[in-house]
């Protein structure tokens, strides 16, 4: 690594009459900011070795077009830009550096000069033209107000911009200052940049802003600016230098710096750093004494040191080890959810009588909406510690868990002790939610470090790079949630104790709407119970006719809605109270979105029920199978994968080797054809477990026999007709359930899969195990109707 400083000051640089030029695509850079830059190519390092070796001066233009690798052509490049100064350059690897840079001032392009690799021109200065009076006061005053508003609105703006603004009296430096910073398109900035008059920059940027307010405004949020979290912090060290920029334009001393200096050195004292942590406080306490405080690495210091003094190296709660207490506030959370509940009392238990015990690290695995998350808070609340939550979905990178070195421009710690440091306590109930969605990448495999977050063995010296001291997590309760179990790395899971939350049942979600879910959404609506209820059958009504899932998510939200829409007619003084009937649940959330159009199909011999799992629990699936003239054809259709389509396939030629047995004709196919379809059709289907449910809607079909009431089925089949054992049948049958099912096919070799499904479930239901298809057809059609199937068609 090669580290420069750039000394003298640079205010009163001027722009020289050539300067060397690199070209920015999409993007602008202002006189008075400082930001960071990567540059990369050999091309633009062999310019910024040479400008590193002079005056440090560069001519920043943007260009039209995204790079290749020739030389960009003058054409391509606007001819307003800015002169920066490199305050520092870092190596980062063979033809890529890292630079912090000032901008200076704008110049104008005379002419470009030819006779180096890179591009060279003769430039001239554009100064900003005089600016005084009521008016150029006016136009300020009314733009800070609408910049005020921006900050308020967006999230990515720090709050001290809008009151910055209002501290800029040079009205061209704040055109700059608020161009640069808000969310505009590249060009509208190059436009800014071109503009030398200084009223018609204000009058510019203020049309900008009014714009990027409206937007604002209409609630469209400028996420898209920040695609990741990684951008969002180099984003705001990149203002925050900017910040700091202008505060020094601004005249601000030296003397804050020291009182700052000294306030750390206080806390450093007070906060009871680990001693490894005290000697890199210390250390980074007496580099800062040594440098200015507008230098890059002030800034860079300083946060380190914000880091390492507001970690709760020694803050921590007192257990609450009452045992009779900690389960009276997971039952008032919580219906249900027996196993967890025990399993967090007993460790409750275990810790009364040997305080150092290691916590277990459990996995709360189901499908969404069954409270793995919330259960999280509860125990937390149970406990008495602080809760922490962090969602593994889409994190790929291990600096995500471990943060970032300190050397990184805008680097972080890890959101491990981001979480920390938000709890203020090294004891949290810390949730590391949805781990099955942990990704990998080339920047590293972060189930790696997680492994590390988790095991007691190690975690007690847990290094994050940023840090780069050792932190103490073993006093922290992690707990993990997953989907599914299957995409959690092998090793990773080892490490789980797994508890399984299978999704609710009718009755219970009865019970969770009545008991939790109506009651909080009544008070987070500003009702009283006075003002609101929900008769029995409303209630059925929403869990059955408006959601179909495993958890109550969406029925919390269909309840939220009807308390809403109350709420509302209460405030408009329409009505007093109400009370909820299924009549009235069209007014507040609309038509009935699950009808029993399946029971209707089954009217017409040719439709089965099956049974599919997917990563968020059973579903049920009608499959329908229909024939008409034609000349031996199998169409398929419901966006069916291959191997659901071989099944097809063997469904039908087992059926015309056995037309015999089964009383079909036996040329029936010759003039046939057949189509196979299964509705749901956004879902991308597959696998093999259609196939007797495929065989009996063809042999129903077929035998013009109807398929019996409440009915469902899944298994794999051979050519000759034999049921093989599938997956997920837990999920399946409490899929089945749910939807009403009252007797179920299995492959009798998942006969062992029976224990797995929860008792009342399988009380519920009528199971019959089989090995044969011919069996399955004797279960599941009705007795012989007139006609034949195919006549009919
Ligand atoms: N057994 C239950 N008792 C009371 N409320 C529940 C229960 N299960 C889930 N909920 C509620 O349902 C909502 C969704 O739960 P959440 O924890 O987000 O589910 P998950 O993390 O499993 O997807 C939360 O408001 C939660 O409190
Ligand atoms: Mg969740």
């Amino acid at each position: 690594m090669n580290e420069q400083q750039l000394p003298g000051d640079l205010k009163n640089i001027k722009i020289p009459d050539v300067l060397p030029i690199l070209s920015l695509y999409n993007a602008v850079v202002f006189p008075h900011m400082t930001f960071p830059m990567e540059v990369v190519g050999e091309r633009a390092i062999s310019l910024v070795d040479e400008a590193m070796g002079g005056d440090r001066l560069i001519g920043l233009v943007m260009s039209k077009k995204a790079f290749t690798d020739e030389l960009p052509k003058p054409d391509d490049l606007y001819h307003v830009g800015t002169m920066i100064a490199i305050l520092k350059m870092a190596k980062t690897g063979d033809n890529k550096a890292q630079l912090l840079m000032q901008g200076i001032g704008r110049f104008a392009i005379k002419e470009f000069i030819e006779g180096k690799t890179y591009l060279q021109a003769t430039v001239e200065a554009l100064e900003d033209t005089k600016a005084q009076g009521i008016e150029i006061e006016a136009l300020m005053s009314n733009l800070t107000g609408l910049f005020d508003r921006i900050v308020k609105l967006s999230p990515f703006l720090p709050q001290e911009f809008g009151i910055l603004a209002k501290s800029i009296n040079d009205p061209g430096v704040l055109a700059d200052m608020i161009a640069s910073v808000i969310n505009a398109e590249a060009e509208e900035k190059q436009k800014v940049l071109e503009t030398r008059d200084v009223k018609n920059r204000l009058e510019v940027v203020t049309k900008i802003v009014n714009h990027q307010l409206e937007i604002l405004e209409l609630g469209n949020k400028i996420q898209s600016q920040v695609k990741t979290d990684m951008d969002k912090t180099q984003r705001e060290y990149y203002l925050r230098q900017q910040l700091k920029a202008i505060r020094e334009e601004l005249g601000e001393t030296e003397d804050d710096s020291k009182v700052e200096i000294q306030e750390y050195r206080k806390k450093v004292e007070e906060k009871g750093l680990s001693e490894e942590a005290k000697r890199e406080a210390d250390r980074e306490l007496s580099r800062l004494e040594r440098m200015h405080p507008s230098s890059a690495e002030y800034t860079v210091a300083l946060t380190y040191l914000d880091w390492i003094t507001s970690l709760p190296w020694q803050e921590s709660t007192v257990d609450n080890l009452d045992i009779k207490k900690a389960r009276k506030i997971l039952d008032e959370d919580h219906y249900g959810l027996e196993k967890a509940k025990r399993r967090v009392i007993e460790y409750l238990a275990v810790r009364k009588l040997k305080p150092d015990t290691k916590g277990p690290i459990l996995c709360f695995a189901g499908p969404p909406g069954t409270g793995k998350t919330s259960l999280g808070t509860s125990i937390a609340r149970a406990l008495g510690r602080k809760f922490v939550r962090m969602s593994l979905g889409g994190v790929r990178d291990e600096a995500e868990i471990r943060g970032h070195r300190r050397t990184y421009v805008g680097a972080l710690p890890g959101r491990i002790i981001q979480g920390i440091r938000r709890s203020e306590t090294n004891n949290p109930v810390f949730m590391l939610d949805e781990i099955d969605k942990l990704g990998m990448d080339f920047r590293g495999d972060p189930s790696s470090a997680l492994l590390e977050v988790l095991d007691p063995e190690q975690n007690f010296s847990f290094s994050d790079h940023y840090l780069d001291v050792a932190f103490d997590l073993s006093h922290v309760m992690f707990i993990t949630t997953a989907n599914i179990l299957e995409t959690i790395p092998p090793a990773l899971r080892d490490r789980l104790e797994v508890i399984e939350l299978l999704g609710y049942t009718l009755d219970e979600k009865m019970k969770i709407a009545e008991k939790y879910l109506i009651p909080r959404q009544i008070e987070a609506n500003g009702l009283t119970p006075k003002q609101i209820n929900f008769t029995d059958a409303a209630k059925k009504q929403i869990i059955s006719g408006y959601t179909r899932e495993a958890g109550v998510r969406n029925l919390e939200r269909e309840i939220a809605n009807v308390c809403r829409g109350v709420a509302s007619e209460i405030a408009k003084e329409e009505i007093k109270s109400a009370s909820i009937k299924v009549k009235d649940l069209h007014k507040y959330i609309g038509p009935v979105r699950i009808t029993s159009e399946g029971k209707a199909r089954m009217s017409k011999p040719g439709v089965a029920v099956g049974l599919a799992w997917t990563p968020v629990g059973g579903e049920i699936l009608y499959i329908e199978a229909t024939a008409m003239k034609g000349n031996k054809g199998l169409m398929l259709t419901g966006q069916l994968g291959e191997i659901m389509k071989e099944s097809a396939a063997a469904a039908l030629s087992f059926i015309r080797t056995n037309a015999d047995k089964l009383g079909i004709p036996k040329d029936f196919y010759d003039k046939t054809d057949i189509h196979i379809h299964i509705p749901a059709g956004a879902i991308q289907k597959d696998g093999p477990s259609a196939g007797v449910t495929i065989l009996t809607a063809l042999a129903s079909l077929l035998t013009n026999r109807h398929i019996k009431k409440d009915l469902a089925m899944t298994g794999e089949i051979t050519l000759r007709g034999v049921v093989l054992p599938v997956g997920g049948i837990k999920e399946k049958v409490l899929a089945a359930h749910r939807a009403g099912i009252k007797t179920i096919i299995l492959p009798k070799w998942n006969a062992k899969d029976m224990e797995d499904i929860p008792e009342n479930v399988r009380s519920d239901i009528e199971f019959h195990l089989v090995d044969e298809m011919l069996d399955v057809l004797k279960l599941a059609l009705a007795k012989k109707e007139s006609g034949s199937g195919i006549a009919k068609s």
